[in-house]
C-alpha cells in the first residue's frame, strides 16, 4: 500500500495547535455549495445575504459574491484583502442585522464553536465546510448533533485540496470534505446524507488561480556555488509578507528536491 503524501495532506498535518489555519477556499467550493447543496434544498441565494465570518483572502467570499444579493466578510487577521478584523468567537452579532445565512470554511480546531456561534446569529441559515470526520467523536455529538442535527451534510465525491496561505489548481488530497448544513425551514428532524458530484472542472473560473509570485531557487551544492534561477508559484500578490507567516513557510511546498529558497518576490501576470 503506497501512502499519500501530497502537500495539501501533509499541510494540514503538521498545522501547529494556536495557528490561525490559514487555508484558504478554492472557489469552486463555494459554487458548488450553491449549485449542488443550496439550490436543491430550495435556497435561493439571490434573494439571501450572507456573512463569511473567517474571510481570510477572500476565495469564498468571490464565489458567494457571484449568488448573494450581499455578502459581508471579515477574519480575525488582515490578509491585505481589505476586510475589517473581527473575532468571530466574541461578540459574534458584530455587523449583523440581517444576514440570513453564515457561511465560511472555519479553522478546524473551532469548527465546532464557529457552528454554535453561527446557529445563533443566523436567521436562515449555516453553511461550514468542515472535514467529513466532524461528524464523529462522542462530545460532539451529544452536545451538537443529537441536538440540532444539520439538515444536509454534502460530501464532496473529488477530493478538494486545501493549501497553507494560497489556492491551487489539482491536487492529491487525502482528506474528505463536506458542507455542514443548518437550514432554519427545515421540518425533517434528522440530517440527509447527500454527495456533491464532480464538478470541479465545470465550476472552476478564469483567473481562480492567478500566479502572482516567483520564487528565487539555488541548487544544493557542498561548495555553495550551485546555480539559481526564478520560478513561478501560485500565490497571493497582495498578501505575501503581509501577515505572520513568513513567504519562506508558504512556499516550502514548491521548492523543488535539490534546491533551497533563497528569495520571493511579486509579479503581476
Ligand atoms: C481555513 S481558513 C478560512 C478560509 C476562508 N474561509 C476561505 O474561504 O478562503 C480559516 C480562517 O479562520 C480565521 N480565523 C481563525 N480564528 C478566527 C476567529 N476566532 N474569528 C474569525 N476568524 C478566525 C483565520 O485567520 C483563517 O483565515
Amino acid at each position: 500500500m503506497t501512502q499519500n503524501t501530497s502537500t495539501a495532506v501533509m499541510a494540514r498535518r503538521t498545522e501547529p495547535l494556536d495557528s490561525f489555519d490559514d487555508f484558504p477556499t478554492p472557489p469552486w467550493a463555494g459554487r458548488a455549495l450553491v449549485e449542488h447543496v443550496l439550490r436543491p434544498m430550495g435556497v435561493v441565494p439571490e434573494e439571501c445575504s450572507c456573512w463569511e465570518p473567517a474571510a481570510n483572502r477572500g476565495f469564498l467570499v468571490k464565489a458567494l459574491e457571484e449568488s448573494f444579493s450581499s455578502v459581508l466578510a471579515s477574519d480575525i487577521h488582515d490578509y491585505g484583502a481589505g476586510y475589517p478584523t473581527h473575532d468571530f468567537l466574541k461578540g459574534a452579532t458584530w455587523g449583523l442585522s440581517d444576514h440570513c445565512w453564515i457561511i465560511t470554511n472555519p479553522p478546524f480546531r473551532l469548527a465546532e464553536d464557529f457552528t454554535y456561534a453561527g446557529l445563533e446569529i443566523a436567521t436562515k441559515g449555516v453553511a461550514m465546510l468542515a472535514r467529513t470526520s466532524f461528524l464523529e467523536g462522542k462530545s460532539r455529538y451529544k452536545n451538537l448533533f443529537a441536538v440540532n442535527p444539520p439538515t444536509v451534510v454534502a460530501t464532496f465525491v473529488e477530493r478538494l485540496s486545501l493549501y497553507k496561505g494560497r489556492v491551487a489548481d489539482g491536487g492529491n488530497s487525502a482528506t474528505s470534505y463536506s458542507w455542514f448544513v443548518w437550514d432554519s425551514k427545515d421540518t425533517e428532524p434528522g440530517y440527509k446524507g447527500r454527495w456533491i458530484p464532480p464538478c470541479r472542472k465545470e465550476l472552476e473560473r478564469e483567473g481562480d488561480y492567478d500566479q502572482t509570485c516567483q520564487i528565487l531557487i539555488r541548487k544544493k551544492s557542498k561548495d555553495g556555488t550551485g546555480g539559481q534561477k526564478w520560478i513561478n508559484v501560485p500565490g497571493d500578490y497582495t498578501s505575501v509578507g503581509l501577515f505572520q507567516i513568513s513567504p519562506f513557510e508558504i512556499f516550502e511546498q514548491d521548492v523543488p528536491a535539490g534546491y533551497t529558497m533563497v528569495d520571493y518576490r511579486k509579479v503581476r501576470t
